[in-house]
């Protein structure tokens, strides 16, 4: 059942006790809700605990994280004040829940994948690992955060008409420069999340974070 923390109506389902101690801040797409990711979250890494909040912004009614100007085109006003606020939600449900605030692992998808990115530029501790799936970049740093080894799991589509390609290899160069340690993987479809991809997401989350 959603409750609500700071303004998010989220989810938060506990993690295996014994486990790895791993909670799963999964971030949803434009469109999506809190409820979306959490079979793919339990999918990925199943005795992870799983922190799961609705976006705050309505696009039409369409749940986001951020508001856009156009497809692509990001309200970095909105996108820097929204990030902030997201990572205050974060660490007030670390409060109220009891999770470890430092085996916080982001999995975002598309719009949740974005904000991911920015979370990681403006709040480069506050994840130990992130999985972005169909990312591109959030804004350009004016100045570098270290991200030195943290590591980032990056799934692109060649045929992604959402996200261009370029830009993708663009987000990749950022989180390089940072000192991520970054896996690309691209393969040949589209916006759309593949089977293949999240077995291999599941593979690289448990040699990454177990
Ligand atoms: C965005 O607005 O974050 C991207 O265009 C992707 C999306 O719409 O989810």
């Amino acid at each position: 059942m959603s409750a609500e923390i700071a303004g998010f109506v989220h989810n938060y389902l506990p993690g295996e006790r014994d486990g790895s101690g791993v909670t799963l801040l999964l971030l949803h797409g434009t469109g999506g809700n809190e409820d979306d990711l959490i079979p793919l979250g339990q999918q990925l890494l199943p005795d992870a605990a799983i922190l799961s909040p609705r976006g705050k912004v309505s696009e039409h009614g369409a749940p986001r994280f951020f508001r856009r100007l156009a497809e692509g085109v990001f309200d970095h006003e909105d996108l820097v004040f929204r990030t902030h606020e997201l990572a205050d939600f974060v660490s007030q449900a670390a409060d109220q829940y009891g999770f470890d605030s430092a085996k916080l692992v982001a999995v975002g998808y598309s719009n949740g994948a974005n904000i991911a990115a920015s979370l990681m530029l403006l709040h480069p501790n506050l994840l130990r690992a992130a999985v972005l799936f169909r990312a591109m970049v959030p804004f350009e740093p004016e100045e570098m955060p270290d991200l030195s080894g943290v590591p980032v799991f990056l799934a692109a589509g060649r045929r992604d008409t959402m996200i261009p390609p370029d830009n993708t290899e663009r987000l990749a160069g950022i989180l390089r420069q940072a000192g991520a340690n970054l896996d690309l993987r691209w393969k040949n479809t589209g916006h759309p999340l593949t089977y293949e991809e999240l077995e291999e997401a599941r593979g690289w989350l448990t040699r990454t974070v177990q």
